[in-house]
């Protein structure tokens, strides 16, 4: 999410905060070392019978970056970046394009038919809520492929040929949603509109199959499903039935939500919003991750409205606009919540949200009346996708934050762990460990196993050690006297208790990928994106304040070992092992694989802002006339690209990295042009570039079918930059690929197959 509605969360506050975690800063050059780069040779890995996982996988091709321990090789030529075209202000092609052997198709788009009784899209986009609710969602995002079992048994028992592809939708573009009047136009905001909206929002259970050499979309499968913003779901794990989680009950109709005048038990809540990244369980279960879930509550303050509607051209001081700010409760606050929005002049917008403006026709997301509703939202969502009747279930143990995936591990003594990311500025890494092991081929008896376990959350030191710290009530500070009741406290208001038990404030923290225990390699490696960070390095230098006080992303942490770059627009890759091989430890080493930039540093537009302090730089000298180039090259080993977003290892142990810039080859972007996804060895870093994508999107989602030759990718809001009026200003894709009308562009999932039927990255 880079588009418009992408939440900045930039409220030009500089609260004083309490110390800073300043034991990370300086002494990089010693703790910037590398984990031991450890290889084998192609004729080992020959020795070694060849490439097998669980028996999926026979064989791989000859590949130009060699294999290395748990690393099958790379075999694709790179691709070239897709840059500005000078003379139509555009990039160059509006296109997904892939390796020279490779073949890109779109499987399914925005709108499209995936029940019993849906319609087809319409290119003017009039259709209504009822409609949108049975067709594919808006802005697709993390996915996973549920593959059918086979008869008999063979291939493991799974198909490769059949399954179900389930699919975050992260949010929705109003000003392609709702036709030529986009959102504000015809009869302005109307509960028809926002329904649909609501209805664009959520997971899709699409059933998906291959028909000689190409996939389809099952039409009228009865596995086919939307869980949307409206969709009923249980609460489960320890805040299930706390006061915070009752809020007011509402019957959800298409002409608004009535009050029926009472609370809910706390034990249920409707719908899931803003689903970025994903995870999935080892017992077959998908986990909807709810990031930016903030965005559509307000929490309007009379007095601002009062004197927006006198004088709209009013401009704010920073400290009026602070003092607006704190008049928002600091639950609220802490999350982002409600926060007035001010403009860039200083100008009130006149809207508490990231614009989708539900609170003016939906009473449920007016936090003035129905307060704890937010709570209800923050966590992993788990859903059966083959019993298209289940409830999905938000799983509390998990904890509330903005999470962007949960990245599962299985160790070898069947314990089971998630990593996950809070994507925020200077936000936190997490970690869930589930207190039963993994009962093998016994799905009953692993189906409420979120329910019971341990949130921690990392410490990231600068001698390249850290610590898992736990988030349980009465221990480390997380007590009443502290503001934390009980565990249903402190895992609903988990970024409070994170502030006090003084974790590491991180530069976005987005996907975590688990390195593969394969080809020799034995590790538990995990890696996650951090993406950018504006804030990091400003003065004058802040933390989250350990009161759980500071307003979300309005700190400004110095540089950090872990987060080393000021003004941090090209982002990095962090990466641990766990100690001992168990998941259940509380103690890793990491490194960092890999601070993304431009080389060709000639061109760099980039500098330093004078609000950065270039004093607390690590291992630079501020004075240094090369000093914006040393610090934005990044050291990638191979193809350039920055804002990595999207992550996953593939079952040979290559690295798919997926990036969220803006997506139009402009300022930072030059060299590197439109959104990426890369292919990278863990061992020695060495990145290809796989795939390039049409104007103004984003790359997110990936997945393969099990034998490894179909993947899966999702482009979200391309074309984002347009109006209702114009919504081909610049992007007309997918239709430039062959799929669709013109008129209108649309995110969609992609079909990549190699054209000699190989298998992918080879
Ligand atoms: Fe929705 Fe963190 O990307
Ligand atoms: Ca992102
Ligand atoms: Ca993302």
């Amino acid at each position: 999410m880079k588009g418009r509605q992408h939440p900045t969360n930039d409220v030009t506050l500089n609260p004083s905060g309490n110390e800073s975690i300043r034991d990370v800063i300086a002494r990089v050059d010693e703790s910037r070392r590398r984990f031991l780069r450890t290889s084998v040779s192609a004729s080992v890995l020959a020795a070694m019978g060849g490439i097998s996982l669980g028996g999926f996988v026979r064989t791989v091709e000859a590949a130009p970056i060699a294999p290395g321990l748990g690393f099958a090789g790379i075999g694709f030529d790179s691709i070239s970046a897709n840059l500005l075209n000078a003379a139509t202000d555009l990039l160059e092609k509006d296109l997904v394009s892939v390796p020279a052997g490779y073949t890109a198709e779109v499987l399914v788009a925005w709108g499209d038919p995936i029940m019993p009784g849906a319609q087809n899209w319409d290119v003017a986009a009039t259709q209504t809520a009822a409609d949108q609710e049975k067709q594919y969602g808006m802005h697709n995002d993390g996915m996973h492929f549920f593959p059918f079992p086979t008869r008999g048994g063979g291939n493991l028992g799974v198909s490769s040929q059949r399954g179900l592809l389930v699919v975050n939708h992260e949010y929705t573009d109003e000003e392609q949603l709702h036709g030529a009047d986009g959102l504000t136009g015809g009869a302005g905001v109307t509960i028809e509109k926002v329904r649909k909206s609501q209805a664009a929002h959520g997971v899709s259970v699409v059933e998906v199959f291959k028909a000689g050499k190409k996939w389809q979309v099952q039409r009228g499968s009865p596995f086919g499903r939307r869980v949307t913003g409206n969709t009923k779901t249980r609460i489960a794990g320890p805040a299930a039935g706390d006061a915070a989680m009752k809020a007011k009950s509402y019957e959800i109709t298409p002409t608004g939500s009535v009050d029926t005048g009472t609370t809910t038990d706390g034990f249920t809540a409707y719908g899931t919003l803003n689903n970025c990244a994903h995870g999935y369980t080892p017992w077959g279960t998908y986990l909807a991750c709810e990031e930016n879930w903030n965005g559509y509550f307000g929490f309007r303050i009379p007095a601002l409205d009062a004197e927006y509607a006198a004088n709209p051209a009013r401009v704010y001081s920073s400290s009026e606009r602070t003092a607006y700010i704190n008049q928002v409760p600091v639950e609220l606050r802490r999350y982002g919540v409600g926060l007035p929005v001010f403009n860039s002049n200083g100008t009130f917008s006149g809207v508490y949200d990231f614009g989708y403006r539900w609170t003016e026709v939906d009473e449920r997301f007016n936090c003035n009346v129905n307060r704890n509703e937010p709570n209800l939202f923050g966590w992993r969502v788990e859903i059966d996708p083959f019993d298209p009747k289940s409830v999905p279930v938000k799983r509390t143990a998990m904890g509330r934050f903005k999470c962007e995936s949960a990245q599962e591990v299985v160790d070898d003594s069947n314990h089971v762990a998630f990593y996950m990311g809070d994507d925020e500025r200077n936000e936190y890494i997490y970690k869930f460990v589930c207190e039963r092991a993994l009962t093998p081929n016994n799905r009953a008896a692993n189906r409420d196993m979120l329910d019971a376990g341990t949130l921690y959350v990392a410490k990231f030191n600068a001698d390249g050690t850290g610590a898992w710290l736990p988030l349980i009530h009465g221990q480390n500070g997380l007590t009443a006297a502290n503001g934390f009741a009980n565990q249903a406290e402190v895992l609903i208001k988990t970024r409070q208790a994170a502030d006090l038990l003084g974790a590491t404030m991180m530069d976005r923290p987005e996907w975590c990928a688990a390195r593969p225990r394969v080809l020799g390699y034995t590790e538990i490696e995990v890696y996650c994106t951090l993406t950018n960070n504006s804030r990091r390095g400003n003065t004058p230098s802040s933390s989250n304040s350990a009161a759980g006080t500071t307003t979300a992303a309005s700190a400004n942490p110095p540089v950090d070992t872990a987060n080393p770059r000021p003004d941090n627009d090209y982002g990095h890759i962090i990466r641990w092992r766990e100690d001992g091989k168990s998941v259940k430890s509380t103690t890793f080493k990491w490194d960092l694989f890999v601070q993304c930039g431009d080389s060709q540093n000639a061109n760099i537009p980039k500098t330093i802002g004078a609000s950065y302090n270039k004093a607390n730089l690590i291992g630079v000298d501020p004075a240094d006339p090369e000093f914006s180039r040393k610090i934005y090259e990044g050291n990638i080993n191979g193809d350039d690209y920055g804002a990595p977003d999207g992550l996953w290892f593939d079952y040979y142990g290559r690295l798919w990295i997926q990036t969220d810039q803006a997506g139009d080859g402009k300022g930072d972007w030059k060299n590197i042009g439109g959104n990426v996804m890369m292919c990278a060895d863990p061992n020695t870093g060495a990145t290809r570039r796989f795939l390039t994508s049409p104007t103004d999107c984003e790359v997110t989602g990936v997945i393969t079918t099990p034998d490894h030759k179909t993947m899966f990718v999702n482009i979200q809001h391309p074309g984002d930059r347009a109006k209702a009026s114009n919504p081909t200003e610049s992007s007309n894709w997918p239709h430039t690929q062959g799929y669709g009308p013109s008129g209108r562009p649309r995110s969609a999932t992609v079909v990549i197959t190699k054209d000699d039927g190989g298998i992918i990255g080879t």
